[in-house]
């Protein structure tokens, strides 16, 4: 097998799933907004194309970079005009097709289910049309567009990887908030009409490792699209009661629905429209010998160990 030795590139490093990149790219070069202050993460700015040939230059040519930089504020999002959702999701993926293009590098480019409707009723192939319902899935789907080419097919050396919910050991995702009220014994009110995918950081960054080692061997792995979240699905009161089962806390739990939790909580903000059940089909992943879990099974391993869960 060629090595990947200096060929892996990550930006986004301080992202959740950049740090769990991290671990499984222990020698990746490092990419955010902000150098770290031993200087292992070299600021870029997506937005800006002399700014990314800049920090880019000296990680050479055709190697594999991951994107894992992303507006991810569904709600903010929904604001009109040129937004960071818009400069991140659409103008950095552009920004980066470009880099990619003159340079011949690979990337992997992070994305959502919150690119389908929601209404399919199982879970969504990568050959299923996308359709958007709000700002946030509509400017990733831009997003994926840029680095697929569609104008010309044949240019892209990247694959997009759609995933969903994410948390995982770096925090910073609703899983820490939901554990501390879970252990507080306050009631918690949760959404039960919305099914998602709730996928490990640690789990996805080893189906990224799995896939980049698959595809530096096999090119023509590139230029597609790959489903990649836990199985099974569930909904976010179904999520929320098993962390409390899983940490044998008794909890005070009232799942209802999202119309009813936006009028409890949400009255009077932009609030954006949520698909209904974006589970996603990971059977063309599984195809290439890489699996994920049951969502249950990786929540169960990380509540017990949250930094060996998901190698
Ligand atoms: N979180 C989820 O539940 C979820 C679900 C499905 C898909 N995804 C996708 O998975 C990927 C990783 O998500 P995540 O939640 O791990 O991300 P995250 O924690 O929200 O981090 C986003 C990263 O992007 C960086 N960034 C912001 N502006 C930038 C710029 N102009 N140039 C370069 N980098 C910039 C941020 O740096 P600063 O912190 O310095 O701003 C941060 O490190 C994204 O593509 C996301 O859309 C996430």
């Amino acid at each position: 097998m060629t090595s990947l030795e200096g060929k892996v590139a990550i930006i986004g490093a301080k992202s959740i799933l950049g740090h769990a990149l991290q671990r499984e790219f222990p020698k990746a070069s490092l990419f955010d907004t902000e150098a770290s202050e031993d200087s292992a993460i070299v600021p870029i700015d997506l937005t800006n194309p002399r700014n990314i040939n800049e920090a880019l230059q000296n990680f050479g040519i055709d190697g594999f970079i991951i994107n894992a930089a992303a507006y991810n504020n569904v709600d903010g999002a929904e604001k009109t005009g040129f937004t960071d959702s818009h400069k991140l999701n659409v103008l950095g993926p552009e920004n980066l097709a470009q880099w990619m293009k003159v340079t011949r590098s690979h990337v992997v480019h992070l994305s959502r289910a919150y690119v389908f409707d929601g209404t399919k009723g199982q879970p969504y192939t990568e050959e299923d049309v996308p359709r958007p319902v709000n700002t946030y899935g509509g400017h990733k789907l831009e997003g994926e567009r840029h680095l697929l080419c569609l104008e010309q097919p044949s240019n892209s050396l990247a694959v997009v990887m759609r995933t969903d919910d994410m948390y995982g050991p770096q925090g910073r995702d609703g899983l820490d908030a939901l554990i501390t009220q879970i252990r507080s014994g306050n009631a918690l009110t949760v959404i039960n009409d919305q099914i998602r995918s709730p996928t490990l950081t640690t789990t996805l960054a080893r189906v990224v490792r799995e896939f980049v080692e698959l595809w530096n061997i096999y090119e023509e792995l590139g230029g597609q699209i790959y489903h990649a979240t836990s199985q099974d699905g569930c909904s976010r009161a179904e999520f929320a009661q098993a962390t409390a089962e899983l940490l044998n806390v008794p909890a005070n739990i009232s799942p209802v629905t999202t119309a009813d939790y936006n009028d409890l909580f949400r009255r009077g903000k932009v609030t954006a429209r949520r698909p209904r059940d974006v589970r996603l089909s990971t059977e063309k992943l599984a195809n290439l010998g890489i699996e994920t879990p049951k969502w249950r099974k990786d929540l169960r391993n990380y509540l017990q160990s949250p930094q060996d869960a998901g190698k």
